[in-house]
């Protein structure tokens, strides 16, 4: 799958450097053919030496290094990769590409590099789920780089926890898609996000707590990654990619409307919006005055499942992923909306998720069920995305 395919490996200086020779060696088995390049601190765990018996070539560690920039120098390495591989990617590293700090040959590469990166941190827990850390995580996927781990486990620190470099095995899995699909190129994804609103009279409404923020992230990251994207956008949904299409809704009648319309013959249509179940069924003009009643019964009418009737129209996306917010039974009740609603995948994550900076949830499409790398919402947008685009293999 890799034939030919050029594979800069960007090497930090984290204990998990050992386990990236194996990395490189999985990488070569299936054909691609890699350079190594190694910040100085990775040099300090591992002698270049075996980097270069492995790939047999010249691996490269010093910007200021005069044969180094007469043979190959750092402006054609990054020209020279068809996709980058940063492991581990170590908290340092994250620090300095996040902020483009160019001070070594590998920070400096990445600073021109074009081609897809795929990040693959290894630290400590504490040093993963660090705020810092986390806004570096941040900012590097919102420019569309893709993770992969950390892992949960026993760490080498003798702690466990979040912070495990991932499996050989499962970097070459997540290397895959940035390479044959560069990444999303070509593609047309439409998300819908945020809370609908239903209006009661010209002031009064009836909502929830939904912020369109993963919504807003996924439709980023996906344009980032090179699709076509068109954002439905409940009311304070956030700003996002520049190039994403928005489309501003505020009910759940007007949201079914430009999803039918917009998902129409796409490839992925994702349904993050918190859709409102009801609506008034007799919505007043001007404003009721409250006068002396002291109770009042309002009649509401079921709204249409925006999600059941996407997945069910004749021009059908390819894929339809569904979101399913539960207060409990998290996996059982995704799997029972995944089954009556005829969607590719559900993803299962909790009502607190609602508004909170943070998400985690699972991934349950008919054959699996995985849980999605908890952390903050980008980083949970780059697991959901990274999901949808292995459902294609
Ligand atoms: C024994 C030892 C193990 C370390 N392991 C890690 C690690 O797993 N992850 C990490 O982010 N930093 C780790 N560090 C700290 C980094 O080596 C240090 O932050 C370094 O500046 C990172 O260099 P880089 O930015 O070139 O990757 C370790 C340091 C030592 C001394």
């Amino acid at each position: 799958m890799l034939n030919g395919k050029h594979i800069l490996l960007g090497i930090g200086g984290g204990i998990a450097v050992y386990r990236v020779a194996e990395l490189a060696r999985l990488l070569i088995k299936r054909g691609a053919e890699v350079r190594c390049v190694m910040t100085r601190s990775a040099c300090e765990f591992v002698t270049p030496m075996t980097f270069e018996a492995l790939t047999g070539q010249a691996v490269h560690n010093d910007l200021f290094d005069l044969t180094g920039e007469r043979t190959i120098g750092h402006i054609q390495l990054a020209r020279w990769a068809d996709a980058i591989v940063i492991a581990p990617a170590t908290a340092g590293l994250l620090a300095r590409l996040a902020h483009g700090i160019a001070d070594d040959l590998l920070s400096t590469i990445m600073l021109v590099a074009k081609a897809p990166v795929l990040l693959a941190p290894a630290m400590n827990h504490s040093m993963w789920h660090a705020e810092a850390t986390q806004r570096n995580v941040e900012t590097l996927t919102a420019r569309g780089m893709q993770l992969v781990g950390p892992a949960t486990g026993d760490l080498a620190c003798g702690e466990t926890g979040a912070g495990r470099l991932s499996e050989p095995e499962s970097i070459h899995d997540a290397l895959l898609p940035l390479l044959t699909t560069h990444a999303l190129k070509g593609q047309q994804w439409v998300i819908n996000a945020g809370p609908t609103v239903e209006a009661w009279d010209g002031v009064r409404t009836l909502s929830n707590r939904a912020t369109g923020t993963l919504g807003a992230l996924l439709a980023g990251q996906a344009a980032a990654l090179g699709a076509t994207v068109t954002l439905i956008a409940g009311p304070g949904t956030p700003p996002t990619h520049p190039q994403v299409q928005r489309i501003a809704v505020e009910s759940a009648l007007q949201m079914l409307a430009a999803c039918l319309q917009a998902g129409s013959d796409t490839d992925v249509f994702i349904g993050t919006a918190a859709v409102s179940d009801f609506r008034f069924a007799e919505p007043l003009a001007g404003k009721m005055k409250r006068g002396d009643t002291q109770s009042m019964s309002i009649d509401l009418i079921a709204n249409p499942d925006i999600i059941a009737a996407v997945a069910g129209m004749d021009a059908r996306p390819v894929r339809v992923i569904a979101f399913a917010a539960e207060a409990e039974k998290h996996i059982e009740n995704g799997r029972t909306k995944l089954l009556a609603k005829h969607v590719d995948a559900v993803v299962a994550n909790d009502i607190s998720n609602m508004g909170a900076s943070c998400a985690s949830g699972w991934w349950i499409s008919r054959d699996q069920e995985i849980k999605l790398n908890a952390g903050s919402k980008h980083i949970f947008a780059a697991a959901i995305i990274d999901q949808i685009t292995r459902l294609d293999r």
